[in-house]
């Protein structure tokens, strides 16, 4: 276990009334907010307007960007940067997913920066300073209402990369499960992928671990499994909502991952789909993580999948372990495939071998090795790919 600084910033509202607290927490921060959201789900489930009146009846003047699209691009956040520096606007609320919560990232410190915010990931410039933002979540998946992280799209060159500073950790977020009601059912699964996979990335770590941290990882991840496949058939049922709500958020707050130093190595991977293919983040992690397992099970690490198969799916302990590794592979193919019915691999999302080499490649970095659970090159990244055309 590594030694680590715990500090988690981010004040959370969360319930039926957490949308109630908008105006007090954003009036602490500024008289001008700019309000950013995405393709206008929040018109349509009335989240829009609450946020208006409650922003507006704490006497707050609001600026607005709408249109921030799924996988978040680097124009969307110049847009933010112009308005906010034109006004003179002191902090950000974003309402909505992951991508609109990211591209306000991007926008908090770029309204800091005199320059473009593409070098925040070009020239790897620092996140820091910041003006405060806040959030309402509106889908349980990427945990960025409350990380310091956001990942932003540069269609021109084909990448999507990721940046972040404490300063960029939300201030306060909303989080009310009823708004999450809303969300299709292949967001709701795609979403349940993503929080699962945010486990995954560190809990499949052989650099020394920690007990009570791997027992709390298995209980959100008994979490996900339980309550993903009940969001999708009763969308209104708000346990299942509230459950995936505030694991989504737990998955990836540094609470679970501040002692561990392992690098994460599906995102990257799946990151180079996103970019090259535009697709939804949590479908190419589910695709991608059971080849990902089967690619890294050795004799080395094969304790961590026997871990995963007895405490979260409950398989027998007794028996070979590498046999017990392969049937929590299958169970972890079961969930995403039958209990989410996500798609099962990159032909029937229409992908083919066309860019693996290239892919491969950025996956791996500067570095040319993606450090983490095993380490990976770019073979073994495209070998990955590989196995992902098939079922
Ligand atoms: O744009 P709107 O109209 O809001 O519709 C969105 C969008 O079409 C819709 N939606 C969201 N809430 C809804 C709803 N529709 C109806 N009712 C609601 N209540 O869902 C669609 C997807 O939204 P998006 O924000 O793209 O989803 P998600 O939260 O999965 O975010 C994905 C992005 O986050 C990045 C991903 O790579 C991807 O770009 N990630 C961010 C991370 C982070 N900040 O730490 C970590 C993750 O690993 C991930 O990489
Ligand atoms: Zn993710």
């Amino acid at each position: 276990m590594n030694n680590f600084t715990y500090d988690i910033g981010t004040r959370i509202h969360f319930g039926r009334d957490a949308l109630d607290y908008i105006g007090k927490e954003a009036k602490k921060y500024s008289d001008k907010i700019l309000l950013t959201y995405g393709g206008g789900s929040i018109k349509k489930n009335g989240v829009y307007d609450k946020a208006i009146k409650e922003l507006e009846d704490a006497g707050i003047e609001v600026f607005e960007l709408s249109g921030i699209q799924p996988n978040p691009r680097i124009d969307s956040v110049r847009e933010g940067v112009r308005i906010i520096k034109e006004n003179k606007i002191g902090a950000i609320l974003a309402v909505g997913g992951g991508s609109t919560i990211d591209a306000a990232k991007f926008m908090a410190a770029g309204a800091c920066a005199d320059f473009d915010p593409w070098e925040f990931i070009s020239e790897g410039k620092p996140m820091s300073p910041a003006i405060p933002l806040l959030t309402v979540l509106t889908m349980a998946a990427t945990g960025s209402e409350m990380d310091c992280g956001g990942v932003i799209t540069n269609p021109e060159t084909k990448e999507k990369l990721s940046s972040g500073h404490a300063d960029t950790r939300p201030k306060v977020s909303f989080l009310n499960p009823e708004l999450t009601y809303t969300v299709p059912k292949f967001q709701t699964a795609a979403g349940s992928a993503d929080i699962l996979s945010h486990i995954f990335e560190t809990y499949f770590n052989i650099d020394g671990t920690m007990f009570m941290l791997d027992r709390i990882m298995e209980a959100l991840m008994k979490t996900v499994i339980k309550y993903g496949p009940i969001a999708l058939k009763d969308p209104e049922n708000y346990e299942a909502r509230a459950n995936l709500m505030w694991a989504s958020s737990w998955a990836i707050n540094d609470f679970i991952s501040d002692s561990s130093k392992a690098a994460w190595t599906v995102h990257p991977i799946e990151h180079e789909l996103s970019a090259f293919y535009d697709i939804t983040h949590g479908l190419g992690l589910a695709i991608l993580t059971p080849r990902w397992m089967e690619y890294c099970l050795s004799e080395k690490t094969v304790h961590k999948y026997v871990d995963l198969g007895v405490n979260v799916f409950d398989l027998d302990k007794e028996g070979d372990p590498m046999e017990i590794a392969r049937q929590t592979i299958e169970k972890v193919r079961e969930f995403f495939f039958e209990d989410l019915g996500l798609d099962s691999n990159l032909r029937k999302i229409g992908i083919d071998e066309e860019h693996f080499e290239e892919m491969s490649i950025k996956a791996c970095g500067k570095a040319g090795v993606k450090k983490g659970f095993i380490d990976l090159k770019p073979s073994d990244v495209k070998k990955i790919y590989q196995m992902c055309l098939e079922d």
